[in-house]
Order: structure tokens, then sequence, then C-alpha cells
């Protein structure tokens, strides 16, 4: 595995700057990791855990004429880190020509903006196609093929195993990779993306003579060994997955030598970011294959060691899907990530299921005012209106995500989204029980939730002490019960404030209607400290 074992006790929260803002302290600072212990992940950047309150940008915005449309948007939003793509064809416009200009206006105007970025390699791969390659690569098809499906027919992929194909991407990537160590000694770029959404649409796997060789030969003895299988055949050792396999295994391969290549010069984070499937009723075809799936995380882990995070994107807004998907990817072997996800505004509260996974990064994505919009996966239009649940969100968020960040590291966070078919949930902590409710109005203990008219909330609590919390939540009730029999909850202290630079900062206490029927959360970002006791 490529992560760093933590050994050494994290630096307080306290003491690192949140942001991308240039200092000497920064320059100095180690390069981003990922780390585990105990099973879970932290994202460490200037050697302390780090949430990602993220924002992708619509796939041609990453270009100087367009970033002025970016900024005003993703500024609204109150992002820390800004996922944007570096395009192949833009990157090396002919063969051996690097052009890092496009990089280096993006690192300064991110640094400008104070904020960090998550580099997308658009390489041979972009949503399963090769259209981000530049001409010398698209217009070759005697040396860089289109993969051929089972009738013989070329589908809209290019052959990862052509080696001129690999060579090329691989020397680009790499080149990036130098120019980037170079140009960013104070880290601003946080992850890089490998390729995006890699596999094929149209063709559970490669067909052409030589795919077709390998595939009738054995498993190699690397994925063998990887996955402690019995030699044999593809169809031997995989049955009726052996298509997919096969398929899985080239492409997971493919990437992991440009990865491994990359981190040989400059050891970024890396992740791919996936095409997810229906969890519970995935219908043939309806996935790109090759993609890491559930079932096919274990192949794509054995087959692509320098990958870091497996991280799925993110589309399907209905809560059994979407939290069912953040369990799969959610993994002892694998840090809990959303790369994309919808930006229609019932996605802001995923960020609590997220948060709830022990996530390091989520990210809506197509967030920018350049005139674009992916609906139906997404907003009609991003206006004021679409963006305002993310922001509402990351206003929470924002001034104590190194604090979440920490706390979720060493298993004290708990984070639910609003499930719209069951309008109460409970998070349990040793001898207290956090109660969840939706839908119901400030004041008064006399009503049922009802969940809100539109599912939009979602709930943190953290345990800072035995029976001390951090809690916020927008759109919901948050109460407690000791689980003690007879035992009845009393607020010793419910204490709003807010954090700054990692310390709590006090504005008031709240108590009477504030607190008489539990915490009641709206639209108006609140954070509060809770202390408990029983009576
Ligand atoms: C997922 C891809 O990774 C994105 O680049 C984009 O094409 C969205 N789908 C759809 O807008």
């Amino acid at each position: 595995m490529m992560w760093n074992r933590l050994c050494v006790g994290v630096v307080a929260a306290g003491a690192v700057m949140s942001g991308a803002a240039l200092s000497a302290q920064q320059v100095k600072s180690p390069v981003p990791s990922i780390v585990e212990k105990d099973g879970r992940f932290a994202l460490m950047v200037d050697g302390a855990p780090y949430l990602m309150l993220g924002a992708q940008v619509n796939n041609s915005s990453a270009w100087p004429a367009m970033m002025p449309k970016v900024w005003p948007t993703v500024e609204r939003i109150g992002i820390n880190t800004l996922e944007v793509p570096i395009y192949w064809e833009q990157f090396e416009p002919e063969q051996g020509k690097f052009d890092p200009s496009m990089l280096h206006t993006l690192l300064e105007q991110a640094r400008a903006h104070h904020v960090h970025l998550v580099l997308l390699w658009f390489g041979l791969f972009k949503n399963a196609s090769g259209h981000y390659t530049p001409p010398f690569i698209k217009l070759d098809e005697a040396r860089v093929p289109h993969v051929i499906n089972e009738k013989g027919k070329k589908v809209d992929s290019l052959d990862w195993w052509s080696e001129v194909g690999q060579r090329a991407d691989r020397t680009a990537f790499v080149e990036l990779m130098k120019d980037l160590k170079a140009a960013d000694p104070q880290h601003t770029v946080l992850m890089v993306q490998v390729e995006n959404e890699a596999g094929t649409w149209g063709s559970v796997r490669d067909y052409s003579t030589p795919a077709q060789k390998m595939f009738e030969g054995q498993v190699p003895q690397e994925l063998v060994q990887a996955m402690r299988l019995q030699q044999g055949t593809w169809q031997e050792v995989f049955g009726k997955d052996a298509d997919e396999s096969f398929q899985v295994w080239g492409i997971a391969h493919y990437i992991n030598q440009i990865a491994a290549a990359g981190k040989a010069v400059y050891p970024l984070p890396m992740y791919v970011n996936v095409v997810t499937r229906d969890p519970f009723h995935a219908s043939p075809g309806s996935w790109a294959s090759g993609s890491a799936t559930d079932a096919m995380i274990p192949l794509w882990k054995a087959a692509a060691p320098a990958i870091d995070v497996l991280g799925p994107d993110l589309y399907t807004p209905g809560y059994a899907v979407y939290t069912k998907l953040l369990d799969i990817y959610h993994r002892a072997d694998n840090p809990m990530f959303v790369p994309e996800t919808g930006n229609a505004p019932e996605y802001a509260r995923y960020l609590f299921a997220v948060v709830g996974h022990q996530g390091i990064g989520f990210s809506p994505f197509g967030m920018d005012a350049t005139g674009y919009s992916n609906a139906p996966l997404g907003a009609v239009k991003i206006d004021e209106a679409a963006t305002a649940p993310f922001a509402l969100v990351y206003s929470l968020f924002g001034p104590m995500d190194r604090v979440v960040a920490k706390l979720n590291f060493e298993g004290k966070v708990q984070a639910v989204s609003e499930d719209p078919a069951e309008h109460v949930q409970v998070l349990t902590f040793g001898k207290w029980r956090a109660k969840v409710s939706y839908g119901l109005p400030q004041f008064g203990s006399w009503l049922t939730p009802k969940g809100n008219a539109t599912p939009e909330g979602g709930a943190m609590v953290a345990e800072l002490g035995p029976d001390e919390f951090l809690v916020t939540a927008v759109h919901a009730r948050v109460d407690f019960e000791a689980l003690a029999a007879g035992a009845q909850r009393q607020f010793v202290r419910v204490e709003e404030g807010t954090y700054v630079n990692g310390v709590w900062h006090f504005v008031r206490l709240w108590n009477g209607d504030q607190s008489d029927y539990g915490l009641n959360f709206t639209s108006v970002p609140q954070v509060l400290k809770v202390t408990l006791a029983t009576y």
C-alpha cells in the first residue's frame, strides 16, 4: 500500500493555517499525503488532517479566458479546494513540446484565492474515451487503435494495450509532475486524479486480436500473486466475470504504471474517479466496463497499488443508493473520497453522510458560471439558488475543517444526511444517544417529525469529551437521550460559537426556547458545544 502509517502525533489543528496562503512555514511543509491509523484515514496537508470542501469546474473551463467565470462561483460556495482538469491536448499540443502555462496560471490564481487544487489528468481516458488526446495520438489509429467490441466494431475508447499510447501518456504525465514539483514548493496542489472515469462503454472488454490472444492466455503472475489466486486462464480463474476482470486488469495496470511513474517524480496522493453502478439493480451495460465498480474493487486494488483512492462519482440523488455506495467505498483499504457529485441542491446534504463515513473530501461537479448545466445529473442553472445549499454546508464546515478532520481521524465523529423515508436518525456515543429529527418547527415538542418538504437536512455530532459534544446541522433538530435506565438528560451548557484558525470563539449560550425543545438548526449556520448531565 502507498499510505504512510502515522507514527507521530498529529500537529494541533489550531497551529495550522487553512487555505493555500503562502508562508515560509508552508514552503517547508511536508508533501501532502494520505495516512492510515487504526483503519481510519486522513489527508495530511501541512502536517495535519484536512477536510476537502471541494468543487469541480465544467470540463471545458480550465482555459485562461474561462477562469474569471469560475472564481466568483466557487468563492460564493466557500470551497477550500478546486478540482480542475489538465488536458493532455493542451499540455502537449505537439509531441514532445510541453506547455505548462495553464498549470502555472492555475497555481497563481489558486494561491491568490487562498484555495488548494486537485489536478485531473485528462489523458488517454476521459469518460472512457480518448477525446482529450492530442492529434498525434488521436489520428494515429495504426499505432493507437480503438477498442474492438465482440462484433468486431470499433468503440469510442483508445486501446490501453498500445505501447505507443501508453508511453506517450506516461511521458506527458511525468512531465506534468516534474513541472508541478518545480512550480509548487508550497503544495497548493494536494492530489492528482489519474485519467477520468476510465473504462469502455459498449463493450465488456477489448476483442481486438492482440487482446483476444492475451485473454486466451494465463492470468499474469503479478495478479495471481497479489490476489492469491490459482494459476489459470482468465476463464478458469474468473469464470463468469472473466471478460470484465480481464478488462479491469488491463485498465488498472495501465493507470498504475502512469501513476507510479508520476509518483517517482513527485509522490502526491493519486486517485481514480469511478463510474459507479446501481448497487441494488445493476443491469449489464449500465456502467463503463473496467471501472472499479463494487465487484471489481479487490481486483483494482491488487492491480493498481500506486493508486491511493478509488473515489466514487455519485450522481444518483436517492438516499438508499447514495449511502449504499458510500458504504461500499468506505473500506479498510480505501479512504472515503467523493471526487464528483451532482450540483443540484439535494446533493448538498450528502456532505454530512460523507463526513459520517470518515470522508476526506467531497466535491460537487460543474460549479462555474460558464453557462453549462449537466442536468439531469445536476442543477438546471448554476445560479445563486442552486449554489446556496452548498454554500450553507460549507459555511458550517469551512471554519472548522481542520478540527472536524482531526476528530474524524480519531474516530470521534458521526454524521448523517436526511433520509426522506425515515424522519429520525440515531447516533450512539457511549452512554448517550443523539437523535436527529427532520421536519419539526423550532418551538415545541409535541409534534411528530414528518421530514422536510424536500430532503435538505443533515447533522454532525462529534465527541469532545465524555459528556461534551460539538454539534452542527441544517434543517434538523438534534437532541440527546441518556441510555441509563431512568436517567434524564439535562443541558449543563449549550454554547454557540465559531472556530477561527482552530480556536473556539464564544458567541452566546442557548437556553430557554433555544434549547428547551432540543437544538434546532435551520438555514442559519450555527455550531454548538454542548455539555450534558443527567438528573
Ligand atoms: C462524470 C465525468 O467524470 C465528468 O467529467 C463529467 O463528464 C460528468 N460525468 C458529467 O457532467
